[in-house]
């Protein structure tokens, strides 16, 4: 397995970088000769015609979900909700009359999702599993699959599926649309290579986001990640990836809730790691971040070219608003990355878990 890890120290560091190639490659598979989109008419048809879109998933292909939420609705104008797979399994909402389950997972082996999948099965609904393992169980017991080209993901804390689930998502998204007669200026396939390019801005120079790291989350007990819109979801990413590999206690919020209660959390020296890439709300987050350094926060900006000011820590190229969470997810799973290292954990076997988690 060293001869696999080739010269990094950690197959997560290795996954993380992979990114761009990833997305490439996602790019080539899902585009035919006439530079449009490469889809199976099977599911473009259960897409098309479901009247609502519930996607199944959990850990971090559940943020993924989260994001795809927001795409299939503002793209596609079909409503979805997303769930926690084992909540939903003991909860089931009401469901609509003509609906899509949408299954998330990178192993395609998660009890819960798979729990969720036989029962809906039995009550005679369409299914579709986005996976990275296509002879999987949630691709083997669904009636259709997309793959999302990752290659084998080694380290347990989920990186490289993350990104590759959101773009397929977007791919779906806009193939929806069209098909549905949608007009539609953005091009996934083309804003995607624009993505590719702004992660290696990141991949390529990590010494900041290292010094981040040491920085912040050397000796820290806790740390939080606020964002809003699709900058929320990426912050609940940010922080599991921060728990799971650092055991930092590390939570994301939306930034409009904070004053409802955790900013009480917020002491000297807090560090607070603030997510602003989205027109709509990057200045209502920043509003935000001076609320808790007005407490004592220690605040990291993450911002987008466009919207920048001067004191942001890092800032992520400019991407299409629908894409931002492929690329700013990247500086905070090299953040966590780093603090793990920094604070001597085991990288890719993280104490207490596993790649995939095959009981309920
Ligand atoms: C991610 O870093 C986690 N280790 C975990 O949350 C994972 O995403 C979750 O268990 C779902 O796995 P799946 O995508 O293989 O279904």
């Amino acid at each position: 397995s060293d001869i696999e890890k080739g010269t990094y120290p950690h197959y997560m560091l290795k996954e993380i970088d992979e990114q761009p190639f990833v997305i490439r490659n996602i790019i080539t598979k899902y585009k035919d000769e006439d530079d449009s989109i490469k889809l199976d008419e099977e599911v473009r048809q259960a897409v098309q015609s479901a009247d609502r879109i519930y996607i199944i998933a959990a850990g971090t292909s559940y943020h993924a979900g989260l994001v795809g939420k927001e795409l299939l609705e503002k793209i596609a104008n079909i409503p979805v909700e997303t769930h926690i797979a084992s909540e939903f399994l003991y909860n089931m909402p009401l469901l609509s009359k003509k609906p899509l389950f949408i299954f998330i997972s990178q192993s395609g082996e998660t009890a819960d999702s798979r729990g969720v999948l036989v029962n809906v099965k039995k009550l005679g609904h369409q299914t579709l599993t986005i996976t990275n393992v296509p002879g999987s169980t949630l691709s083997r017991e669904a009636e259709y699959t997309l793959h999302t080209y990752a290659g084998p993901e080694i380290a347990v804390a989920s990186t490289k599926a993350y990104t590759a689930q959101m773009a397929v998502l977007a791919i779906l998204a806009v193939d929806t649309a069209r098909a549905s007669g949608l007009e539609m200026d953005f091009d996934p396939l083309q804003e995607l290579g624009i993505v590719a390019n702004a992660m290696e801005i990141f991949t390529e120079q990590k010494d900041v986001l290292e010094e981040v790291a040491r920085d912040y989350l050397s000796v820290s007990r806790n740390c939080f990640f606020i964002g809003r819109s699709m900058d929320y979801h990426v912050c609940m990413e940010g922080a599991l990836k921060l728990k799971e590999i650092s055991y930092i206690q590390a939570e994301g919020f939306a930034g409009g809730e904070l004053k409802h209660g955790t900013i009480a959390l917020i002491e000297e020296g807090t560090p607070v790691i603030g997510l602003a890439t989205q027109e709509k709300v990057h200045l209502n987050l920043r509003g935000n971040m001076k609320e808790v350094v007005a407490r004592g926060a220690y605040p990291c900006m993450i911002s987008m070219e466009g919207f920048q000011e001067d004191d942001d820590k890092i800032v992520m190229p400019k991407v299409h608003d629908y894409l931002t969470p492929l690329v700013s997810v990247i500086p905070m799973q090299l953040i966590s990355y780093y603090a793990a290292l920094h604070r001597g954990c085991d990288v890719d076997k993280p104490r207490n878990l596993a790649k995939s988690v095959t009981v309920e």
